[in-house]
């Protein structure tokens, strides 16, 4: 029976007839390009390798492709630490190396991304060593956040604050001020009440839309406005970072949404107007605003990421953001993986307790480096299979990570020596950071990194990467990566209103919708077949068979006559 409840989207149009619509259903492909193709043989990805990979991005058929920060940088977190916002970083290419890419991706109908980071720069940006430089009070320092030490000789910092990687968010520098930093050290943060930030952001956006650049990934979006006026600031412990309503020092605050409302009037400057998505981690229903089509016009939910595999959590999920998405006029976004967060197939191959913790599942189990044995590999990518194709189904963009086509598990047993990420330093033996899912992809089952390049890669791989590499693949009809291909070519031509309809399956741990057109997804989320739906199989995320739909299986049915492919769908 169907249920008549339906998103507030059902009488909007899908997009792909409109240009400037192009984001509202799109599959976009998160790059991390130190660990995507590296052409040159020194260890780490590069834009050259990203663009000699175009014809894979093709043939896999996502619509865009978003870059994380390939701008010049230390490293002190992954490129999240930016020294020149307006360049590219000489270790992955030059500005017309990203020419020839994104010329390269638009030739092939694949929109470009990129990753912008204003909440915070790194300590090798010009403005942050002149503001080292000057004086306490001076205008280079107020492009910053510093503040006089306290205590009787001023040696403490400000405040008790704590970064978000662990340890004092404030750093001295010597002379008794002390500067804010939310992550790393090397991250100091902006003053967003500075009007030449405020400037310089603007020529950023518009240095790389000049240049092609289709949208932005906007880091940190619910940082930037902070208040930080009290003679003495909050103490930390009472400053409760879990109710986000506007109040909290520096998540969330309204001031923020100005410093937007300037940036789409840029965006909206070009023809189509660039899109913009919030990572903000957010109360869902203040997601709203900054989803806003006056604002950034598309915020991340992470909500699918941190639910268990369970019907119930997925059902509330996706009725909750269709219906905020409804509110805000934008199209709802969905994520099972990213460069944060552990690999989803790991997430569902863990016990409850191991893949616990609401923000950052999975890394109960990464801090033993793996060697507790309770790892179901096969159990956690069947799940991770059957979750995917429930996702692709979904009315909204989809971002997918790199390497989630491959099947591929967090890697947890990675030397200390060799590990790069900042939270594994500031928290020794409570968090391994975020290594295990930043691995170089393999392209090929040999070669000195599996094809990811001539040499070593920057971080180890795993001998296991051979039979999962790109090539080893390819060939195989029944592997994940083909799935990934098949599901976004159907979804391509499938898709049509942004609109979803409940099917009652009678079953609780069964999860039944139907699509206009007459398609439907149906997940058993159970680890019992069930009695399949009638409908002709479009695509399974197991093998069906016996008129049974396996445990952990997701099937996309039809149901009357095949909608005619549209425009979108990408051959070959
Ligand atoms: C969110 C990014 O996704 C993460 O990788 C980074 O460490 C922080 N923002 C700080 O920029």
């Amino acid at each position: 029976m169907l249920n008549t409840a339906q998103t507030a989207m059902e009488d909007r149009p899908d997009g792909p007839a409109d240009e400037s619509n192009w984001w509202r259903q799109a599959a976009v492909y998160q790059i991390y390009p130190r660990s995507f193709a590296d052409s040159n043989g020194d260890g780490i990805g590069d834009l050259a390798g990203i663009t000699s990979r175009i014809p894979y991005l093709a043939s896999l058929g996502v619509d865009a492709v978003w870059l994380s920060p390939f701008y010049p940088s230390a490293l002190a977190d992954g490129g999240y630490d930016v020294d020149n916002y307006r360049d590219v970083d000489p270790k992955l290419g030059t500005l017309a190396d990203f020419d020839v890419m994104i010329g390269a991706l638009h030739d092939s109908g694949i929109k470009l991304v990129v990753d912008i980071v204003p909440n915070h720069s790194s300590n090798q940006h010009q403005w942050f060593k002149e503001a080292l430089a000057a004086p306490k009070g001076s205008p280079e320092r107020d492009r910053y956040i510093f503040r006089d030490g306290i205590g009787p000789d001023g040696a403490q910092p400000p405040s008790d604050w704590e970064s978000m990687f662990g340890g004092s968010a404030w750093e001295p520098v010597g002379d008794g001020q002390f500067y804010l930093h939310l992550f790393a050290r090397e991250q100091p943060d902006f003053n967003w009440e500075n009007q030449e930030v405020r400037a310089d952001f603007l020529t950023t956006l518009r240095f790389w839309s000049d240049r092609g650049v289709d949208g932005f990934r906007v880091d940190v979006a619910h940082g930037l406005a902070k208040d930080l006026t009290a003679d003495r600031l909050p103490a930390w412990a009472t400053v409760d970072s879990t109710v986000m309503d506007g109040s909290h020092p520096f998540w969330d605050r309204d001031e923020v949404h100005s410093i937007y409302a300037e940036w789409r009037k840029v965006l909206n400057e070009y023809d189509p107007p660039r899109t913009a998505v919030a990572e903000a981690w957010v109360e869902p229903n203040r997601r709203v605003r900054y989803a806003s089509q006056d604002n950034l016009g598309q915020a991340f939910n992470f909500d699918l990421l941190s639910a268990d595999f369970d019907a119930g959590q997925f059902r509330a999920v996706i009725t909750e953001n269709l219906a905020l998405s409804g509110e805000s006029g934008s199209s709802s976004t969905w994520v099972l993986s990213n460069h944060d967060v552990v690999r989803h197939p790991t997430r569902y191959g863990l016990p409850p307790k191991d893949a616990g913790g609401t923000v950052w599942p999975g890394r109960a189990w990464l801090l033993t480096g793996g060697l507790r044995p309770v790892l179901k590999r096969d159990l956690g990518l069947r799940r991770a299979r059957a979750a995917t194709l429930l996702m692709l189904a979904l009315p909204g963009s989809a971002y997918l990570y790199q390497g989630e086509e491959l099947g591929l598990h967090e890697i947890p047993d990675i030397p200390d020596e060799m590990r790069q990420d900042p939270t594994f330093f500031r928290n020794r033996n409570v968090d391994v950071g975020r290594d295990g899912c930043r691995i170089p992809l393999p392209w090929s089952a040999d070669g000195p990194s599996f094809g990811f390049g001539r040499g070593a890669a920057h971080l180890p791989q795993p001998a296991g990467f051979a039979r999962l590499s790109v090539d080893a693949q390819k060939g195989d009809r029944s592997s994940t990566l083909w799935m990934y291909k098949d599901a976004l070519r159907l979804r391509s031509s499938l898709r049509t209103s942004e609109t979803l309809r409940w099917v009652d399956s009678g079953n609780s741990d069964v999860l039944h919708f139907q699509r206009d057109g007459g398609w439907e997804s149906v997940t058993n989320f159970q680890d019992q077949p069930i009695a399949l739906p009638d409908g002709e199989i479009l695509i399974s995320s197991s093998v069906v068979t016996g008129g049974k739909l396996p445990a952990n299986c997701t099937a996309w049915l039809l149901r009357g006559e095949p909608k005619t492919p549209g425009k979108h769908v990408r051959e070959g």
